[in-house]
């Protein structure tokens, strides 16, 4: 096991004046990765990468090297490299921060991925309202191409790499690897039927690999500074720093780059401590797709493998804290319309699962819950789960399944009481329905609260 706590690797720079500026960072080892990068063969950049046990940031932890080694490379068509900088997932804010403060960063690392997957084709898909990150990020390969770390003699090595910046519109679904490739190609945002993967057959049927900002801006600093600098982080399966994005009910939360295996617990200290002295309650591990645990679970080293020994995924290195004060019926319910919202639509149980998860999980807010609710939102979820086109069907219904694990209680409490224990105020916008006898649905009000306020329920001080 490596060290633990806060680390100071990839974003050692954010504090470095002006270092989106190509001279501030070529003074601060700017480009020095992509210079170890041309005196390798492809296929030994490819194995340092998996040398260093580096696992995708962007949600899966796929093992970047060995993503790269399945990538086609005799086919005689183009070979792409896309960076995915759609991030979207509600909790997540690591990929704009080292987009805006280190863009050069993101550029190095396309160019090394380009060396190693014998592309000359780069593209960062970047999510549209970015637009800071975007002018940065335009920035910096305009800089990149002036100086020759860009085009068609990198560093005059006689090697070629083009790299493309393309804003998307803003939805979740496009960033989704295939969505996105079908968004790159200017169709709509849809996920694709899997196999062919993107490796054989990705943007214009090329193969193509897509990875995460983070995972990409990763690979010159492990060029750089060798494998075992990396790996003096973190543990064996889940080695080296990440950009963890600490939100909710702490003192400080914020970005912080931290050691693979620090607890839980240590990151609520890292980010100050619970806010208001509160009693650190539950927490979504990596992002609101990712199952919640309870605070019970806060000594659990945050690694890809233990993360998931306690039931949930390290997912994108969103953790979210909430306390006692927090309802979780209310939490999930946000979570669930997020995801209702931003169904693409393309296949049933998430496109009309979704509609229903929202609706019942509303009803059991507003107070018309009633107690087989509970077994009927685990049926809905048991029918998204695994019968969706894509991963986020199978996302939509984590949260639910694991709060109805961790915390049922609190469910019943909600309906027993026919109102929020914890005060929350249905909106009275909120169109609730119900099935009617005849078929269809009709809008039911809000119910009137039968219980005080203050009234106690599990889990809340
Ligand atoms: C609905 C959905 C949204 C996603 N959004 C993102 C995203 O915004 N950024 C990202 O890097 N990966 C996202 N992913 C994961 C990508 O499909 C893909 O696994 C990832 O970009 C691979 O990069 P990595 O191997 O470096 O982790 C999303 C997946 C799903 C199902
Ligand atoms: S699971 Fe949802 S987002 Fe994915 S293809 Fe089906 S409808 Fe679209």
């Amino acid at each position: 096991m490596g060290a633990t706590g806060l680390a100071s690797a990839m974003s050692y720079r954010y504090d470095v004046e002006g270092v989106h500026d190509i001279d501030v960072y070529l003074e601060h080892d700017g480009y020095e990765g992509l210079r170890v990068a041309l005196e390798m063969e492809p296929s030994a950049i490819i194995d340092t990468v998996k040398e260093a046990g580096l696992r995708g940031r962007g949600g899966a932890g796929f093992p970047t090297g060995m993503k790269w080694s399945f990538v086609a490379q005799d086919t005689g068509k183009p070979i792409y490299i896309v960076c995915n900088a759609d991030e979207g997932e509600p909790g997540t804010f690591k990929d704009r921060p080292l987009m805006e403060e280190d863009p050069h960063q993101l550029v190095e690392g396309m160019i090394v991925g380009g060396l190693a997957l014998n592309s000359v084709q780069g593209y960062i898909y970047l999510r549209g309202e970015f637009r800071h990150a975007g002018r940065r990020m335009a920035a910096a390969v305009r800089q990149a191409y002036e100086r020759g770390y860009l085009g068609a003699d990198v560093m005059g090595s006689g090697r070629r790499f083009d790299l493309t910046l393309h804003r998307g519109a803003g939805a979740y679904i496009c960033g989704e690897e295939t969505a996105l490739l079908d968004s790159l190609e200017g169709k709509r945002g849809q996920p694709r039927l899997r196999p062919p993967f993107p490796a054989a057959k990705g943007l214009y049927s090329c193969p193509t690999t897509v990875n995460n900002v983070e995972s990409i801006a990763a690979v010159p600093f492990i060029l750089r500074h060798g494998v075992d600098w990396w790996r003096q982080w973190g543990t064996e399966k889940s080695p080296g720093p990440k950009l963890m994005c600490i939100s909710g009910e702490v003192k400080n939360p914020g970005n912080y780059e931290v050691a693979l295996g620090t607890t839980v617990d240590e990151m609520v200290e890292i980010a100050g401590g619970m806010l208001d002295e509160r009693e650190f309650k539950f927490y979504c591990p990596g992002g609101s797709s990712t199952p919640i645990l309870p605070a019970s679970a806060g000594s659990v080293p945050y690694t890809f493998e233990d993360i998931m020994e306690a039931g949930s995924l390290l997912g994108t290195g969103a953790l979210m804290i909430y306390s006692d004060r927090t309802s979780v019926v209310s939490t999930v319910r946000r979570f669930t319309e997020f995801y209702e919202h931003e169904s693409c639509g393309k296949c049933t149980p998430c496109r009309e699962g979704g509609y229903w998860l929202s609706q019942i999980l509303r009803r059991i807010e507003t107070g018309n819950g009633r107690m087989d609710d509970l077994d009927l939102l685990q049926d809905v979820c048991d029918n998204i789960f695994g019968r969706s086109f894509c991963a986020l069907g199978d996302g939509m219904t984590s949260p639910i399944v694991s709060s109805l694990e961790h915390f049922r209680d609190e469910y019943v409490e909600h309906i027993k009481q026919g109102r929020s224990p914890f005060g929350v105020e249905p909106r009275r916008d909120w169109k609730v329905t119900e099935f009617t006898h005849g078929g269809g649905y009709e809008p039911v009000p809000p119910a009137t609260p039968t219980a005080p306020v203050d009234v106690p329920v599990a889990g809340q001080a």
